[in-house]
């Protein structure tokens, strides 16, 4: 089982899942110790998503105030906007435990029965990727996170009975990249949801002026933004991006990013104005080469680009939609003006 009982251990062993793969290429030791420097422990360190950080300020001073545990809370967005991050803030902020696993890893009722059994009251339960539970799981969850107890059924045929543990109060924290993968049922014994949305430039910037503290790396204004404007709305890229264009100032510019140094590592890296990489790049080609601009279907385009159809749902394509360079329509995707005109490309009559 994928958790670990203690927030100052390696709890973020299991951020390393696909998504991670956002700026290319598997996550190393040295990668997840720098995660773990930069990750916010509490809410006034956490930057960013205003409107959510208020709410949950709210629900924990009152949960704290009538000394009870936080109701169930579900995050949802797009990877890397800081869902795992928050769990670990609402668990320091609460002062309790916090249980980290996911989905995937949950793969039979036995395991959430064990997980369960071992909480302790107030403990925090970090469900990553709530939506890949099995509907089987997922049963066993309901009067779980409803009225803490869990239906165990012993014996089999006509002399089987069920019996009813109860269970200590606790705190589900579920995260989702769209809340649209879950089953209303699950989602309905949510007592807080909350979306994340994409940062602004003012918010990456902050985020990137804190990181660069952190690692003590000396950086120019103007580099904080240009590098803000190309991590795509996402802390996780912010942080990559500064740890890349790091390493290339070091080796090729004596350390200080200065905007001309930064201009000249994203030119290297291959990083465009809109901080699009290979996978973005070539959507956009491939959707913009389609005749007289029209759609193509998902399928298509994640073999025309060779990527998984998933990956592209979740994550490519949420911030190409939002930079308004490709729409959904009924019949797949397609690409729009802004994206000929950021390939450089003549519009086909529209
Ligand atoms: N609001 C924030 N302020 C500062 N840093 C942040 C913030 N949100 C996220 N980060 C940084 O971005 C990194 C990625 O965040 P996190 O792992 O929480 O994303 P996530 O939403 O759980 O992504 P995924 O869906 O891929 O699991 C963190 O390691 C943290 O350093
Ligand atoms: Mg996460």
């Amino acid at each position: 089982m994928n958790w670990e009982a203690d927030p100052s251990k390696d709890l973020f062993a299991n951020d390393a899942h696909s998504s991670e793969s956002t700026l290319g290429g598997a996550l190393t030791s040295g990668d997840l110790d720098i995660d773990r420097t930069l990750r916010p422990q509490t809410l006034a360190d956490y930057l960013g998503q205003g409107r959510v950080r208020e709410a949950l300020h709210v629900h924990i001073d009152a949960a704290l105030a009538r000394k009870e545990p936080l109701d169930h809370v579900l995050f949802f967005g797009p990877p890397g906007l800081g869902k795992t991050t928050l769990a670990n803030v609402l668990a320091h902020e609460m002062g309790a435990k916090i249980r980290i696993t996911s989905g995937p890893a949950i793969a039979r009722t036995g395991d959430l029965a064990a997980i369960l059994t071992n909480l302790e009251p107030g403990e925090i339960l970090f469900i990553d990727e709530i939506h890949r539970l099995n509907r089987a799981v997922e049963e066993v969850l309901y009067p779980a996170m409803e009225d803490f107890a869990l239906d165990i059924i012993i014996g089999k045929g006509p002399a089987a009975r069920s019996i009813r543990l109860d269970l200590p109060r606790f705190t589900l924290v579920g995260a989702t990249t769209r809340t649209g993968l879950l089953t209303g049922p699950l989602r309905d014994r949510f007592g807080i949801i909350e979306h994340l949305d994409y940062y602004s430039i003012e918010e990456l910037s902050q985020i990137i002026r804190r990181s660069a503290s952190i690692l003590g790396v000396s950086m120019a204004d103007d580099a904080v933004v240009e590098l803000a404007r190309r991590s795509r709305g996402t802390p996780r890229i912010a942080n990559r991006l500064l740890k890349r264009v790091r390493d290339y100032a070091e080796v090729k510019a004596g350390g200080r990013i200065t905007s001309e140094v930064a201009a000249e590592a994203f030119e290297f890296f291959k990083i465009d104005s809109l901080g699009l990489e290979t996978v973005d790049q070539a959507i956009l080609e491939v959707l913009c080469k389609q005749p007289g601009g029209r759609a193509m279907g998902l399928a298509t385009l994640a073999s025309a680009v060779g990527e998984d159809p998933s990956t592209i749902e979740d994550v490519n394509e949420p911030y190409l939609i939002k930079e308004q360079l490709i729409e959904r329509v009924p019949t797949g995707r397609r690409a729009l003006p802004g994206a000929y005109e950021h390939l450089g490309l003549t519009l086909p009559g529209f």
